[in-house]
């Protein structure tokens, strides 16, 4: 999604912008834009695509200037090309903007027939029009400001610059988060305080509604009513180094090569491995009376919630109601009066978790949240954190993320049998034991890559991809179709296996291959039946199992990928990594920008 970064300096901004912008390209974006104030001059130079061009037309046509805003777009309304890329200006006002003006096509009516002329596409430059006008009604800049954002309905995030003020920012938050950076003589905006990190780690976020005029030396924030409020400053830890791809061709590929040491150190803060015993949780969720569970998340996160469902009621016999966060927080569904909610979020920001985040607390329910980003607003506004430790996520397609959800889900299913006395003792030790193997597998499994890169070489060549699993690896199998689809851009869809006679099996013949994911387990051989459906039809299977698995299937496959034979409860955690690496490839085969796959944004900051 957009990203925002505005600069009060003591030296040229545009280069500082532009680094700060570097920062925010894993939200993901496809047009980028600076704009400078100089001498009383309001100057902007905009790119389609990479920053890469936003750098190259700097470098033939600087700006100079000392306070300045800039931006990375991620359309929303109107193509991504260099007329619709941000900033956008009208007069005197400069406008960056990071999600949807809902209202502005009846606000765009009404400023084209008081006389103002649209440049773009865009429904941000309805904002600078809209702050011109009250401009020319004889407002102050800061009154201005707050009088055209009162009139604005949606989810935004802004920062504004004037033409006549080099000592001034309006910042403006409603939904997306934006962070107040505090330097010695400069002040930044941000979306984020990974933007703002070469600057400052002194920080204040914006609350909902909250909006802010920022100078070199003061501050001051204000509520949606306009009364001065005060927001706490602290020290992020966001580290100010950039973090590098090392030796690998992308960020996602180091990503998967990480998940070992990312799921040791998640599994070490939720397990005592000295006792064999998860830890104790903060109390503010009681796993061990609480009646219902309800989890909701998007995309790779909902997947992660749908395995831990299987977890926590197959272990802790605790029920469990999941649904996607765009569902969830419409579907107005009755929650338990003694339940607890838990909203799983890498960015911590997504838009339709954060809401559905919201319908739980308005219904009474305690909030807990699985996050990577602890300072993101769905940790801030949580009873409880439960913290993954992935390291900062860059590449757009997730997936160490996506373990460490898993690791911290198993941590808390087998900590909530515990209390609930649903696992003896001596159940949970064994459990324990199962999940610290997780890192050894998931290393065993990384060194598959060779020949999981031969097969990806032929999968490039197709146009579909049917992936099929049972019990936890259902899920798994659409996390599979999912990552397939957003890197290489390769049709994919994930089924249950037994599901595949009740439609989809019409699709089957030799041009599609049916990647399925089955383990040995108790439920092998029920799979297995529904392999032999497919090759009957003469589909094409690529099995990924153990030795076991192989050995008893004992059929016709194009390809069979060997597994380490792992304990079923961590099967869906170690089996994520060939998955992932098959997309992985295939995107690498098919030449597509693999960290920043087209369309996609990192951190889903709009509906
Ligand atoms: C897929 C992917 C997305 C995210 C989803 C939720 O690889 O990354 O499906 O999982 O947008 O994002 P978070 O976890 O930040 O809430």
């Amino acid at each position: 999604m957009c990203g925002i970064v505005g600069i009060i300096g003591r030296r040229p901004v545009a280069p500082l912008i532009v680094d700060a912008l570097k920062r925010l390209e894993y939200r993901g974006y496809d047009s980028a834009g600076v704009a400078t104030l100089n001498d009383g001059v309001l100057d902007r130079r905009r790119a389609e695509g990479k920053l890469g061009n936003l750098e190259k037309k700097l470098g033939e046509d600087p700006l100079e200037g000392r306070i300045g805003i800039g931006h990375t777009r991620w359309a929303t309304h109107g193509v991504p090309n260099e007329t619709n890329a941000h900033p956008h200006f009208a007069g005197d006002v400069s406008v960056v903007h990071n999600g949807i003006i809902e209202n502005f096509a009846e606000l765009r009516d009404e400023l084209r027939a008081q006389g103002s002329e649209f440049h773009s596409q865009t429904d941000t430059e309805v904002v600078c029009h809209l702050i011109q006008r009250e401009l020319e009604n004889g407002k102050s800049e800061i009154e201005a400001a707050h009088a055209a954002i009162s009139r604005l309905q949606g989810a935004f995030a802004l920062a504004i610059m004037f033409r006549t003020n080099d000592d001034l920012l309006i910042a403006a938050r409603h939904g997306p988060p934006l962070a107040i950076g505090h330097g010695d003589g400069e002040a930044y905006v941000g979306s984020d305080a990974i933007a703002l990190a070469p600057f400052t780690n002194d920080i204040t976020y914006l609350d909902d509604g909250d909006w802010a005029a920022i100078h070199r030396d003061s501050f001051e924030i204000f509520d949606e009513a306009g009364n001065p409020v005060e927001r706490s400053r602290q020290k992020s830890t966001t580290t100010a180094i950039l973090v590098e791809k090392g030796n690998h061709r992308h960020f996602m590929e180091k990503e998967i090569h990480e998940q070992p040491e990312m799921i040791s150190h998640t599994l070490s803060n939720y397990l005592d491995f000295s006792k064999y015993e998860a830890r104790p949780l903060n109390a503010a969720i009681d796993f061990g009376t609480i009646d219902r569970l309800a989890i909701s998340a998007c995309g790779t996160a909902y997947y992660a919630g749908l395995i831990g469902k299987y977890w926590f009621e197959r272990l802790a016999r605790l029920p469990v109601d999941i649904d996607v966060a765009s569902e969830f927080r419409y579907r107005e569904m009755p929650l338990a009066k003694n339940g607890a909610a838990l909203f799983i979020s890498q960015s911590g920001e997504t838009a339709d978790t954060l809401a559905s985040l919201r319908y739980c607390r308005s219904q009474g329910q305690i909030i807990g949240s699985i996050v990577n980003a602890r300072e993101s607003t769905i940790a801030r506004e949580s009873d409880v954190v439960f913290p993954i430790f992935a390291g900062p996520e860059i590449g757009v397609a997730s997936t160490k993320a996506f373990t460490c959800q898993l690791a911290v889900l198993a941590s808390l299913a087998i900590r909530a049998a515990a209390k609930r006395g649903t696992i003896s003792p001596a159940q949970e030790k064994a459990f324990v034991r199962e999940l610290s193997e997780t890192a050894r597998y998931t290393r065993m499994a990384l060194k598959l890559e060779n020949r999981i890169e031969e097969i990806s070489r032929e999968l490039a060549q197709v146009k579909d991809v049917l992936y099929l699993g049972r019990d936890t690896n259902y899920p798994l199998a659409m996390e599979g179709a999912l990552k397939l689809k957003e890197i290489s851009y390769i049709h994919a869809e994930g089924y249950a296996a037994g599901e595949l006679k009740h439609g989809p099996i019409a699709l089957i013949d030799d041009s599609i291959p049916v990647i399925v994911i089955a383990p040995h387990d108790r439920i092998f051989e029920k799979t297995v039946s529904n392999m032999q459906e497919v090759a009957a039809r003469g589909g094409r299977i690529i099995l990924i199992t153990d030795e076991k698995g192989a050995a008893t299937a004992s059929m016709q496959t194009m390809e069979t990928i060997i597994m380490p034979d792992v304990p079923e409860l961590i099967a869906p955690i170690v089996y994520a990594v060939p998955i992932q690496l098959l997309a992985y490839y295939t995107a690498v085969f098919m030449g597509t920008d693999v960290d920043q796959p087209r369309n996609l944004a990192k951190s889903v900051t709009v509906e």
